[in-house]
């Protein structure tokens, strides 16, 4: 969780009081620092890089608006894509195909198609994708992304490395993927694995990477591999709640490094951070509708739901609230705070103590930059909400604010119905 500046009882952004990003551009809004965003990813990408060679692939599921792709191309990152769609809007946004490592899941032949088109590395995720790879082309680089045996996350949603995971070639079997990917005339670059998402120990990661030298010790006696890079994938957490500790990142990386150095020939790593890049450059902001105090419960009604913001209502996540307006005052009465979805589940916060609210406050909610507005929904017909960046006092608009014709533009009603 970052510390935002108070003026006047206001919560100050990238140098903008809440109130005033949200009279200018409505609610609910996205607000990222651009400076925090730049701060995240020179941390990471330092901590890695002064102990070896280490490509930093941003995970750009967790956000995809370009203009934040475009922050990150300039500070140097490269990406871990998992769709032709988020390839295809990296390229448009300056990365060079080299820069692009595509890691998908039961992958269809038209996407393969459109990645090698695209010429960027493909990370592949079992023998079938293998096998029809092959028949499009063997010039594609590839990899494979193992099932290392072993999870970590802060949901059994997120958990991707486990034994029973529907991700990856099971570590069974890896050698004998890379074996025939070899015999096909392919020539297999590098190892990938992903444990799981939002881990905030250092342990499993390096669990991890015991595993993945054991693949490439044995990949280099049985078929006389040399691997040029191993990919730990992401799956860095971030402190949600303010009693929470960050990881030590330059624990992780130094021990991370030393291992692949003192264990392999290997001389490039990679990591796939998405959370940690982006989670805690953003808020959203979105305002108090309804107050209601009931025998057993009081309620902060507000403008976004799990509509604008999934994760509560999805994985029960917890995010930090506080009202923006009344920063930093004594918090008195418990709260929910609730928005105007129609299901019970649709909650953005639950049992908070907050100052006394009132309908026309302005509700900050913390870290959700990483999986906001790119799970967001139209539901309930609802359009979607703006994304806003701001630095240093300037604010520009990254994504506008759906309409009704958004929500109308592809459906038809059949003729026979009309008239
Ligand atoms: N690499 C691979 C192969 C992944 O599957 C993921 C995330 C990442 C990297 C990035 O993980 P991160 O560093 O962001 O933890 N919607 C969930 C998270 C799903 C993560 C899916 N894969 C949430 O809101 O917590």
């Amino acid at each position: 969780m970052r510390d935002f500046e108070c003026r006047d009882g206001e919560m100050i952004i990238g140098g903008l009081s809440a109130t005033e990003i949200a009279d200018r551009y409505g609610t609910p809004v996205y607000v990222t620092d651009e400076e925090a965003l730049r701060n995240n990813f020179r941390r990471i990408h330092k901590a890695f890089n002064k102990q070896m060679s280490t490509r930093i692939h941003y995970a750009c599921k967790a956000n995809s608006n370009m203009a934040i792709l475009k922050i990150l191309e300039q500070e140097g990152a490269c990406i871990d894509a998992v769709s032709l769609g988020e390839v295809l809007t990296c390229l448009k946004v300056g990365y060079s195909p080299e820069r692009i490592m595509y890691t998908g899941v039961n992958v269809s032949n038209e996407e393969l198609e459109g990645l090698v088109e695209a010429g960027v590395h493909i990370n592949l995720d079992s023998f079938s994708a293998l096998r029809r790879l092959a028949s499009i082309s063997i010039d594609a680089p590839i990899s494979f992304r193992v099932t290392p045996g072993i999870g970590s996350g802060h949901h059994e949603k997120v958990i991707t490395g486990a034994k029973n995971s529907k991700f990856g070639v099971p570590i069974e079997d890896i050698v004998d993927a890379y074996r025939e990917a070899m015999d096909l005339g392919f020539k297999p670059k590098g190892l990938h694995a992903h444990i799981g998402s939002g881990g905030l120990s250092v342990e499993p990661f390096l669990d991890l990477m015991e595993i993945l030298l054991g693949v490439v010790s044995d990949l280099k006696d049985e078929l006389g591999l040399k691997l040029e890079f191993l990919d730990m994938g992401g799956g860095i957490g971030i402190p949600y709640r303010p009693n929470e500790k960050p990881m030590d990142i330059e624990e992780l990386a130094t021990e991370l490094t030393t291992m692949v150095k003192e264990e392999s020939e290997v001389r490039t790593l990679a990591v796939e951070p998405g959370r940690y890049i982006v989670a805690d450059s953003t808020v959203l902001l979105t305002r108090c509708v309804d107050v209601k105090r009931t025998s057993r419960k009081n309620f902060v009604g507000v403008d976004a739901g799990f509509n604008t913001l999934i994760r509560p209502a999805f994985y029960d996540s917890y995010h930090h609230v506080v009202i923006a307006n009344k920063f930093g005052r004594a918090c008195t009465e418990r709260f929910d705070v609730v928005g105007p979805i129609c299901e019970s589940g649709d909650y953005l916060a639950r049992d908070r103590v907050l100052p006394e609210p009132e309908e026309g406050d302005l509700i900050a909610v913390y870290d959700t930059g990483a999986y906001g507005f790119v799970m967001s929904s139209q539901y309930n017909s609802r359009p979607r909400c703006r994304e806003v960046l701001v630095d240093k006092g300037e604010i520009a608009l990254i994504r506008d604010k759906e309409d009704m014709d958004d929500i109308w533009r592809h459906q038809t009603i059949p003729a026979r119905l009309l008239g």
